[in-house]
């Protein structure tokens, strides 16, 4: 995940959020992001590409 492009892993914490991306066992990224606004996924999506 890490050196991943921001706007695929932005996509991916959207995704968990809404529900519409479901394979994580037992909801372990949606209880993650669930009560992160947009400019938290941003942010967080922006550090993750950062990684190396
Ligand atoms: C703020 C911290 C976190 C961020 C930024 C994050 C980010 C992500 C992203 C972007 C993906 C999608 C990866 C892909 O599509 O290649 C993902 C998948 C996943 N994450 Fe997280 N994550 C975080 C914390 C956690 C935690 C704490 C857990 C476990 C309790 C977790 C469990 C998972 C699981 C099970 C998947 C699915 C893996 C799969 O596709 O098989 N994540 N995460």
């Amino acid at each position: 995940m890490s050196g991943q492009h921001p706007e695929y892993t932005l996509l991916q914490l959207k995704a968990f959020r809404s529900g519409e991306r479901q394979n994580d066992q037992g909801g372990m990224m949606r209880t993650v992001v669930e009560r992160l606004t947009d400019q938290e996924l941003e942010a967080l999506a922006s550090y993750v590409s950062g990684l190396n």
